[in-house]
């Protein structure tokens, strides 16, 4: 199979929904990273997309859908808060776990008895699912523990000929994971920090609790409710080294990634700001390894607000302590 990455025009849009009905596998933007999707009803297709990602069964997909009436046909029970919830962040960068019915297949969900779902921001994705006329099951398209990709060509570079169709909606405006919130807890568990920051959560619907996977994500938590938490995703292959403050002296064929200051050394990789630094982290740390640096300096950013999201994927692809 030959992959073509494809301008995201009507026709090509409408080429990639009939790939998806014919139970075949693609790679779409989202506003957060590319996912690579498969009818989340089919159990055929979707066992396609573990496949061609080398994923462990045991972590579930995120399925995506573009009404609010697909809510309905995944979801078992939709608690007050899953409706305050939606209304306020959906579409965009928010998973709410919920019951899910048996019209999902278990291998959507790796056997549990839930279902992640997620409607996506991205008006590519959106016409994509919609024209599928399906839920799409979409893990992000890289290849397993590699960081995710926020450029078709990262799709290229990990799938390359596993799947027909990369849609291109040029780089991701997010750039790190959604949020996902389980709610069929009480409180609320946040499993994974993003864009729609804790602030946000509980200034809508009250205390939530934080997983602790969040709280330590260098430890290795073994535990059922999160399980995409335990594997080491997000990694370059170069060792990551976390600074409150970077040092004075850094070998010239070290990467840096500077914050706020810009240092103007050899290879380093500046953000301004927050936003900046999770549109770009798993693209520096991609430029990184094709350009074979060894060694990967990082000056991390304030554990506030969307800065959780983003010192949870640095911590994780690191194994230093700051
Ligand atoms: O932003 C995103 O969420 C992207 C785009 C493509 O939408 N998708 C994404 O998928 O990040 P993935 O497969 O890379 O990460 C999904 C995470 C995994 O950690 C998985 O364990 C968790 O969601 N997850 C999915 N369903 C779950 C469930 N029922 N219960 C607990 N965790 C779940
Ligand atoms: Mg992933």
């Amino acid at each position: 199979m030959k992959t073509q990455i494809l301008k995201p025009t009507k026709e090509n849009i409408t080429k990639a929904a009939k790939e998806i009905r014919l139970g075949n596998i693609v790679a779409f933007p989202t506003e957060t990273v590319y996912g690579l999707g498969a009818n989340a009803l089919n159990k055929d297709a979707v066992e396609k997309i573990f496949k061609a990602k080398g994923r462990p069964s045991d972590n579930p997909l995120i399925v995506h859908i573009e009404n609010i009436n697909q809510l309905k046909q995944l979801a078992k029970q939709i608690p007050k808060k899953a409706i305050i919830l939606t209304q306020k962040f959906w579409p965009g960068p928010l998973t709410i776990v919920l019951k899910k019915k048996s019209i999902v297949p278990d291998i959507t969900t790796a056997n549990k008895d839930t279902v992640g779902i997620r409607m996506p921001k991205n008006k590519i994705a959106l016409k994509l699912i919609k024209e599928s006329n399906c839920p799409i099951a979409a893990p992000s398209a890289n290849s397993f523990s590699k960081p995710s990709p926020t450029l078709p060509y990262h799709v290229y570079e990990d799938l390359k000929n596993k799947l027909e169709i990369i849609l291109d909606g040029k780089q991701c405006s997010i750039g790190v994971e959604s949020t996902i919130i389980d709610l069929t807890k009480n409180p609320p568990l946040l499993l994974r920090p993003g864009k729609i920051t804790i602030e946000q959560i509980e200034k809508t619907i009250g205390k939530i609790e934080l997983h602790e996977s969040i709280l330590n994500p260098q430890k290795k938590v073994i535990d059922a409710l999160a399980p995409g938490m335990k594997y080491k995703h997000y990694s370059p292959k170069a060792k990551v080294i976390l600074y409150q403050e970077l040092p004075k002296i850094i070998p010239k064929t070290d990467g840096i990634i500077t914050y706020k200051t810009k240092l103007n050394k050899p290879n380093e990789i500046h953000f301004k700001n927050k936003q900046e630094y999770a549109k770009g982290i798993f693209k520096a740390f991609r430029d990184f390894d094709n350009k074979k640096i060894k060694t990967i300096h990082v000056k991390i950013v304030e554990e506030k607000g969307l800065g959780i999201g983003i010192l949870n994927r640095i911590k994780k692809a690191s194994t230093n302590k700051i």
